[in-house]
């Protein structure tokens, strides 16, 4: 187990949203979190990594381990927290700098400054997005003149740079086609070899195709957790049922 939460209960303000979560993830596995608009999912996302405590008003019941720790403790070191799991946004949010700044910004902002060494993070983690050998005589232009595929497997490279443990990706093909689509979807069976990734997607077919453990949340809370071909083929509850039917949602 890498992640766990238990008892956990989120409020922005008055309104609950997350209620009473008991969640297990583990190590090397893709997990994949569905449910309708609304229901949580990015707010559960972020507490892994604790960002929202970026966002007013929000409070936080239970607890959240992250490799045994409690995470909320006072104690924590947060910004350590989020060099060990990074999030992929919805849309690619590259930054205003060349390829090669973007990988490196990471690294450099904790306190790599050798060249020689930069050169090699930027070569073995654009690799392994498989963007090395198209981007590499390109190191210097703008990020931002790439396709939005190429800028989100930019962004996982970015990510990559800082070696991290968990890859937190809410809807990361949002903004993508079915063909960039697939292949941000090779890319991360073949990153989850090395990494946990927890993906928040809309597409149920996504997340039968892609995830090892599936959740299913609705209204905040979490109705069912378990093997993606359990949830997809024999869902315990009928919420579950009727939500991977196409009932609602
Ligand atoms: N900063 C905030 N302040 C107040 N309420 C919020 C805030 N962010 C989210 N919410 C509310 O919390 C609930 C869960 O939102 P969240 O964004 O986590 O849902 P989601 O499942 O990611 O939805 P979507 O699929 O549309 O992205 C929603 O009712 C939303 O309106
Ligand atoms: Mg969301």
């Amino acid at each position: 187990m890498i992640i766990e939460t238990a008892k956990l209960n989120l409020y922005y303000g008055k309104f609950q949203a997350l209620k009473n979560i008991n969640l297990q993830i583990k190590r090397n596995l893709i997990t994949g979190i569905i449910g309708p608009s609304g229901c949580g999912k990015s707010t559960l996302l972020r507490v892994f990594n604790r960002m929202n405590d970026l966002i007013e008003n929000v409070r936080i019941t239970g607890s959240v381990f992250f490799d045994k720790e409690d995470i909320y403790s006072p104690l924590y070191d947060i910004i350590m927290l989020r060099k060990r799991i990074g999030m992929v946004f919805q849309r690619p949010n590259a930054f205003p700098l060349s390829v090669f700044d973007n990988i490196a910004y990471g690294p450099r902002v904790w306190g790599m400054n050798d060249k020689m060494v930069l050169n090699e993070i930027v070569e073995r983690s654009l690799t392994a997005v498989d963007l090395f050998n198209d981007l590499k005589d390109r190191l210097k232009t703008s990020a931002l003149a790439l396709s939005a595929e190429k800028q989100q497997r930019l962004c996982i490279a970015r990510l990559l740079a800082v070696e991290p443990e968990v890859l937190l990706m809410d809807e990361p093909c949002s903004a993508l086609d079915p063909i960039a689509t697939g292949k941000i979807e090779e890319l991360m069976q073949e990153l989850k070899k090395r990494y946990t990734i927890i993906i928040v997607t809309h597409n149920m077919q996504q997340a039968a195709r892609i995830a090892d453990e599936v959740g299913f949340m609705l209204l905040g809370e979490l109705i069912e957790f378990d093997s993606a071909k359990k949830i997809f083929t024999n869902p315990r509850d009928k919420r579950t049922f009727d939500y991977i039917s196409g009932r609602f949602g």
